[in-house]
């Protein structure tokens, strides 16, 4: 399972970039807002930043508009992958741009037979929310378990992006589901890496090596 940042701070996505973890960043227009920044310049440093695919979502309503958008965000980078939201005018957008080979990202996927027609648009990557589901009090992870156990019977070639993870067992969780992607906040990334027993050992490690005398 490939890990994703899902951010469109700079400094953060540069921070763990350096640990040389990421495959790819997602960006929605709500962490571009909070930015404040303008978003074609924000989305060349962050192409900048990684090897691998930048989701640049579209905030057009309809076909047209979501296409026109895709162009000027096309042109920053052969990494930006064009990010859509699950309606008929993003699968429409969707089947056009697949048609063109141009990467998209289907978003905003809260059930299994909205996954179906992602695939079915020719989309490079649907993402599932899952935290947005469990907000529900429903079962975000059932719902990508559900959607992975259809794409691996059905041989879909569109990528399952677990979306809206919020805490490490969420990640785990996505990875025994057979998620291809998950994205993660910086702060998931964090709690991922941190452990006590970790510190504890190395504190140890390197005061029982201080006190080594080279056996002298
Ligand atoms: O980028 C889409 C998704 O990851 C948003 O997550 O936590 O706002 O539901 P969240």
């Amino acid at each position: 399972m490939q890990l994703f940042i899902d951010s469109a701070n700079v400094d953060e996505i540069r921070e763990i970039a350096a640990w040389g973890v990421l495959a790819g960043v997602t960006t929605n227009p709500s962490l571009a807002a909070k930015e404040g920044r303008d978003f074609t310049v924000m989305l060349a440093e962050i192409c900048d930043l990684v090897a691998g695919d930048v989701s640049a979502e579209v905030v057009a309503t309809d076909t047209a508009g979501m296409l026109a958008e895709a162009e000027p965000l096309l042109a920053v980078s052969d990494k930006v992958t064009i990010k859509l939201p699950l309606t008929p005018d993003g699968l429409a957008a969707c089947r056009t741009l697949s048609d063109r080979g141009v990467r998209t990202n289907v978003t905003l996927c809260f059930s299994a037979t909205q996954a179906i027609l992602a695939a079915a648009a020719g989309a490079t990557y649907v993402s599932p929310f899952v935290g947005r589901v469990d907000d529900t009090a429903n079962d975000g992870i059932a719902l990508l378990e559900e959607i992975c156990a259809i794409y691996a019977t059905r041989g879909y070639g569109t990528k399952v992006l677990a979306a809206s993870l919020r805490h490490p067992q969420h990640v785990a969780q996505a990875a025994l589901a057979g998620a291809d992607v998950a994205t993660l906040p910086a702060k998931v990334f964090h709690q991922m890496v941190r452990h006590p027993l970790t510190d504890r050992g190395l504190e140890q490690f390197l005061a029982d090596w201080a006190g080594y005398r080279g056996g002298a």
